[in-house]
């Protein structure tokens, strides 16, 4: 089977990034078009994009996109095949996606749902000819698409919502009900209506005729309050429509095989040695136990609090840490407290460094991550790729990708990782001794790392999955 599936989101890589979604949205058209599907990616054209949407042909012209007019870019960069919806008034910013210097911007309600907007208008309408046969939103960003498709008509195509983080539910006073263009009959709880205002993924989750989320396990906790953070009951009532499809990676990108320096391979993993070496100096650390890294925004999410408990009985046994991150001002300032703390064991950047990230893999013995909640998680398929050996908390997609070092997988020759529960520094400094007696034991941690480093974690089963789904709403 064959069609065209519009991807509507904030993100997509190479042209703006903030985390693993702009991978995701980056990744799934080139996953696809083997399948049949040709996807294009409606995502807006802020600042740093619009010198690059110059050249390109203009699609679409909006008269009313909230308070200015909207023009829509085609062009293709790096094989994917791209409309930038320019709008300057709403996207033409300095500062990130979300947010200036002064937070989150406050017309943000208005700015992603003029991109969701659009979306429904090709639904409708197609663009230059290419109507899509699926809309495929990502994030609250992209809940109004659905919505929108639902109340205003969506022509013949099927709406997909994927959640890739159900923290971000995009939240907006009632008093914007009419201004975003939602009838009023949908302000009741069992449509938009969220906590008396109105939730942007909230909209998409209901009116979607699929829901998916990037991992099978994050799928089922987001039926829990625990994980569900107030949207539970929604996904319970449309249970019969959630899949969980887990993401891939892209194996070209993220291959320890073809780095410029110290390239190594399961079969040849000698490079491995010279890149931890180069990494030591780099980071004027010396490390004679595993040598772990983070690479992770600074967030709650991501569970970094812990590791000024966690740390100090690890590097007592001769571990050591190097971390890369942005977030959270206080979370930065206790990483490079730790870093203070223990020079030559612990080092910190601060910064987003995508070349670093890169070395960070190549040269880590482990990779921590001790998210509290988890959707997919990119890193520790990184880390599985480059034998890098994950430390992470069993929960939704950590738990779906790393097979535990117990007793029995060692035997039979699974284990991929270190996996701990709950999320706490007790379970954590339990998982990082467990570390540091597999690291000691030479011939173990060749066979984990080996088992590691030939794990599928490439797209090609994902793809499939979402074929299949896009197929069974075409049928
Ligand atoms: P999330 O999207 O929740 O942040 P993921 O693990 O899905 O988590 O994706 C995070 C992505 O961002 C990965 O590609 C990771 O390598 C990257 N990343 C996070 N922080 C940094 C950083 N400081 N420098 C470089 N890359 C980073
Ligand atoms: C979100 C989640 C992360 C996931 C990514 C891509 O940012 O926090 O777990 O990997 O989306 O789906």
């Amino acid at each position: 089977m064959s069609g065209r599936v519009l991807s509507v989101a904030s993100e997509c890589v190479p042209l703006v990034k903030t985390g693993g979604l702009a991978d995701v949205v980056g990744a799934l058209p080139a996953a696809l078009a083997p399948l049949g599907w040709d996807m294009r990616v409606l995502i807006p054209a802020y600042r740093a994009l619009r010198p690059l949407i110059e050249g390109w042909s203009e699609v679409w012209w909006e008269e009313d996109l909230w308070g200015g007019e909207g023009r829509v870019y085609l062009g293709e960069i790096a094989g994917l095949q791209i409309l930038a919806l320019d709008a300057p008034h709403l996207y033409d910013r300095a500062g990130g996606p979300y947010a200036g210097a002064g937070g989150d911007w406050p017309d943000n309600p208005q700015r992603f749902a003029a991109l969701s907007w659009i979306a429904a208008r090709f639904a409708r309408e197609g663009v230059e000819g290419w109507l899509p046969d699926i809309v495929h939103a990502h994030d609250w960003q992209a809940g109004l698409a659905p919505a929108y498709m639902a109340y205003h008509g969506g022509g013949t195509a099927g709406s997909v919502m994927t959640v890739h983080n159900i923290a971000f539910q995009g939240w907006a006073p009632a008093t914007l009900l009419t201004d975003l263009r939602l009838p009023g009959s949908a302000f009741n709880s069992h449509a938009l209506e969220y906590y008396g205002g109105i939730s942007a993924l909230k909209a998409g989750l209901v009116t979607a005729d699929r829901i998916t989320t990037v991992s099978p396990t994050y799928a089922a906790e987001l039926m829990r309050p625990e994980f569900g953070m107030g949207l539970q009951g929604v996904i319970v009532e449309r249970a019969s429509v959630v899949e969980g499809i887990l993401n891939g990676v892209d194996t070209a990108v993220w291959s320890p095989e073809a780095e410029p320096a110290h390239a190594y391979s399961a079969k040849a993993p000698a490079g491995k040695l010279a890149a931890r070496a180069a990494l030591c100096a780099e980071f004027g650390v010396d490390v004679p136990g595993p040598l772990a890294i983070v690479v992770s925004r600074l967030t709650d999410q991501k569970g970094i609090d812990l590791l000024p408990e966690a740390l100090p009985e690890f590097i007592a046994a001769g571990g050591g840490v190097i971390v890369l991150g942005t977030g959270h001002a206080e979370l930065e300032g206790a990483m490079q407290s730790l870093a203070h703390r223990f020079p030559g064991r612990v080092a910190v950047k601060i910064g987003y460094d995508e070349g670093l990230s890169h070395r960070l893999f190549q040269g880590g013995d482990a990779v921590l991550v001790p998210s509290r909640f988890e959707p997919c998680g990119l890193t520790q398929m990184y880390g599985l790729r480059y034998g890098t050996i994950p430390v992470v908390a069993a929960v939704g997609g950590l738990a779906d990708t790393v097979i535990n070092a117990s007793p029995a997988a060692l035997a039979r020759g699974a284990a991929t990782g270190v996996t701990f529960a709950p999320t706490d520094a007790l379970a954590l400094s339990q998982a990082l001794r467990r570390l540091v007696a597999l690291h000691a034991d030479r011939k173990t941690w060749a066979k984990l790392v080996k088992n590691a480093m030939t794990q599928p974690v490439g797209w090609e089963t994902s793809a499939q999955a979402y074929a299949a789904l896009y197929e069974g709403l075409t049928a």
